[in-house]
């Protein structure tokens, strides 16, 4: 009985960490749509965005050397940090977030695409 159980916590486990490896995945080749304005290289400023590399807990509005916009400086300021929450919010509607900044809504994602994109963005 316990070493069925122990099986099936592997089961689980394993499935668990497939499933959110599938997720980055997903959410690696939507991040294509985005690579146009951000680069995931600190050491390549001078695209529209700034540079998305270890976005998880860091502080919106903070990667070095990008001119934001005054509502990324204030919400710096005020010490917000990116979560998946966070992100999935700034995705589905920037301005909910950061009032007045300068990046469109992206279109054509879904809740799950979202989700998938934030995955990817938050472990790497
Ligand atoms: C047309 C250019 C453009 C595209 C495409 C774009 N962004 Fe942005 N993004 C920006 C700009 C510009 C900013 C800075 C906004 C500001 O200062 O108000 C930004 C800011 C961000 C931030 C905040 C970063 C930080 O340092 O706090 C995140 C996260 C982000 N974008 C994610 C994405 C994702 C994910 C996609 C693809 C779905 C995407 N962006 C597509 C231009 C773009």
């Amino acid at each position: 009985m316990r070493a069925r159980l122990v099986a099936l916590a592997m089961f689980v486990l394993a499935g668990g960490s497939g499933a959110m490896a599938d997720e980055a995945k997903r959410g690696e080749a939507l991040f294509q749509s985005c690579r146009s304005c951000h680069s995931l290289d600190p050491g390549r400023p001078g695209m529209a965005g700034p540079p998305l590399d270890g976005l998880a807990g860091r502080l919106l509005g903070s990667a070095w050397g990008f001119d934001y916009s005054p509502g990324f400086r204030q919400a710096r300021a005020q010490g917000l940090r990116w979560d998946a929450e966070r992100l999935e919010a700034y995705l589905a509607d920037p301005d909910s977030i950061v009032p007045g900044g300068w990046m469109s809504p992206p279109g054509g994602l879904s809740d799950a695409d979202r989700a998938a994109m934030a995955v990817f963005l938050l472990e790497r």
